[in-house]
């Protein structure tokens, strides 16, 4: 019961009368542990705002805007619908941009930031100063040592099955491994998409879950519909995990990328048409707004937790 008491606090500032509090949710400011993921082609400013305005944390990744320009006016637009936290990922490559990016986030009251390239101590003191926090994607215990030396906040374990770049190690053995082996705060993702698999990561011992695949068939992912509906009807076994496109492994709708032996040049169009999905397809049945994602999510996680917890060690043994 005391992990009960810890965990679900009654919340009285929204419309919905919990929260979920961890380590994370408690440092972010936000209501529940639930971070839409950042993703390339997809999280632009519509889906920022409703994730953050839903309790969660918006994030959109900083590749999404391909000058300072469009960047400052999607920070403006978000400014202007919602005062409360968002986070970007962030890519400290000299491919991109990111000095003058990453300033202009700090100015428009950035405070998470999810690196995936690069040495993230490039950017930690002065997001500190700004009270924010660095995690570092990691897919491996190498990586994550790697990250802590650098001196970033948490990790988030980007397991097998995640959409996007993602790992082989499945969620259930690398969040454990991960917090153990550096004492640091994780963050799960991959295959994160309903209230149970959510309380699930949180029993493995994570801060928090991004959700991604699930987000694609929100009406405010700003991608095609034959894509939201390709993604609503494949199954798990529908994805395949290929390197053939972008050189690292990554999950794919498999019928979207059938006769493609590479991937289109970057900036090309013709990525559009290649759809990205995890696992959690499985779990991921029709388009609805992603504010209704994340309160499904948070009350579906409570009410696992609650009757879980609330159970005996008799009646397990019944
Ligand atoms: C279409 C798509 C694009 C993605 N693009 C990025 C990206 O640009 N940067 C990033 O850090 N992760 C990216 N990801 C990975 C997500 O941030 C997240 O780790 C992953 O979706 C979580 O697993 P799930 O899809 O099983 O929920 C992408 C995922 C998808 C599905």
């Amino acid at each position: 019961m005391l992990f009960n008491q810890w965990l679900i606090d009654p919340f009285t500032g929204g419309s919905v009368k919990k929260q979920i509090k961890t380590e994370l949710t408690v440092l972010l400011g936000i209501q529940y542990p639930i971070i839409g993921a950042p993703m390339f082609l997809v999280s632009y400013e519509a889906l920022t705002i409703a994730v953050s305005e839903a309790g969660g944390l918006g994030m959109f990744p900083l590749p999404n805007y391909r000058s300072t320009a469009d960047l400052e006016m999607a920070l403006k637009t978000i400014r202007k619908a919602t005062d409360r936290p968002i986070g970007v990922n962030i890519h400290l490559s000299g491919k991109f941009p990111w000095k003058e990016q990453f300033a202009l986030c700090l100015d428009y009251g950035v405070t998470f930031f999810i690196t995936s390239l690069g040495d993230p101590s490039l950017i930690i003191t002065d997001v500190h100063k700004n009270g924010g926090l660095v995690f570092a994607d990691v897919v491996s215990l190498k990586q994550g040592l790697r990250a802590r030396e650098r001196g970033v906040d948490g990790l988030v374990a980007v397991a097998a099955g995640a959409g996007g770049h993602g790992g082989t190690i499945p969620t259930l053995i690398l969040v454990p491994y991960l917090k153990e082996s550096t004492g640091l705060p994780v963050i799960a993702a991959g295959g994160i998409s309903t209230g149970a698999q959510l309380a699930a990561s949180l029993c493995l011992g994570a801060c928090g879950a991004i959700t991604g695949t699930r987000l694609l068939a929100s009406v405010e992912a700003g991608i095609s519909d034959a894509y939201k509906q390709a993604v609503i009807h494949t199954g798990p076994e529908g994805i395949v995990c290929t390197d053939r496109l972008t050189g690292n492994p990554a999950s794919w709708i498999a019928s979207s990328i059938e006769g493609t032996e590479s991937g289109p040049e970057i900036g090309s169009r013709k990525w559009k048409d290649l759809w990205s999905a995890g696992q959690s397809v499985a779990q991921t049945n029709k388009i609805v707004a992603a504010g209704e994602i994340v309160q499904e999510m948070a009350q579906g996680c409570l009410e696992v937790l609650e009757a879980t917890c609330r159970k005996t060690v008799e009646e397990f043994n019944q």
